[in-house]
């Protein structure tokens, strides 16, 4: 059984989540989710997620291409991770492009960085709602 494994944040799931979800489980046949937990984006990204680690796991197993969701606490976990799950392939959107290439070197897994879909983001999201409340907030005032 080829098992492939991805990190990531995955607030607000979104298509683009999805779709790289879809390709990694296209490259083997087991594919985990090394999720970060609440104190790990703070720590490490001052990052506040909007929803809660317990129900961002909740969603991602609720999904057909997932077979198993860990925390991710930590930035060293990943060889670790790599070597106790015995993983194949290390999968990663491609803004992280080059930045896991360690891993090949420390393991026996292949690293590979698939392309981001286009336009989408949880930031994005985040800041298109702000500014439709904004505006909708604005012509209220003025009706
Ligand atoms: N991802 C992707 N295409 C997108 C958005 C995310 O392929 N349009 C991938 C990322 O490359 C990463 C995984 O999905 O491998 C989880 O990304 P995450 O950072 O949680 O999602 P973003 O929407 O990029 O969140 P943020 O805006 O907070 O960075």
């Amino acid at each position: 059984m080829k098992r492939v494994i991805t990190y990531g944040t995955f607030d607000m799931l979104h298509y683009g989540h999805i779709n790289l979800l879809k390709r990694a489980k296209e490259m083997g046949d087991y594919l985990i989710v090394a999720l970060s937990t609440d104190e790990f984006n703070w720590e490490s990204k001052q990052k506040k997620t909007y929803f809660s680690y317990e129900k961002r796991k909740q969603l991602l197993e609720a999904i057909r291409y997932v077979d198993l969701v860990i925390p991710e606490k930590s930035w060293e976990q990943k060889v670790p991770d790599v070597k106790l799950y015995q993983v194949d392939t290390f999968v990663m959107g491609d803004d992280w492009a080059g930045q896991f290439d360690f891993i090949q070197e420390e393991t026996d897994a292949k690293v590979v960085y698939l392309a981001r879909t286009p336009e989408i983001s949880t930031t994005q999201i985040k800041k298109d709602l702000n500014e439709t409340s904004l505006v909708t907030n604005h012509k209220s005032e003025i009706d």
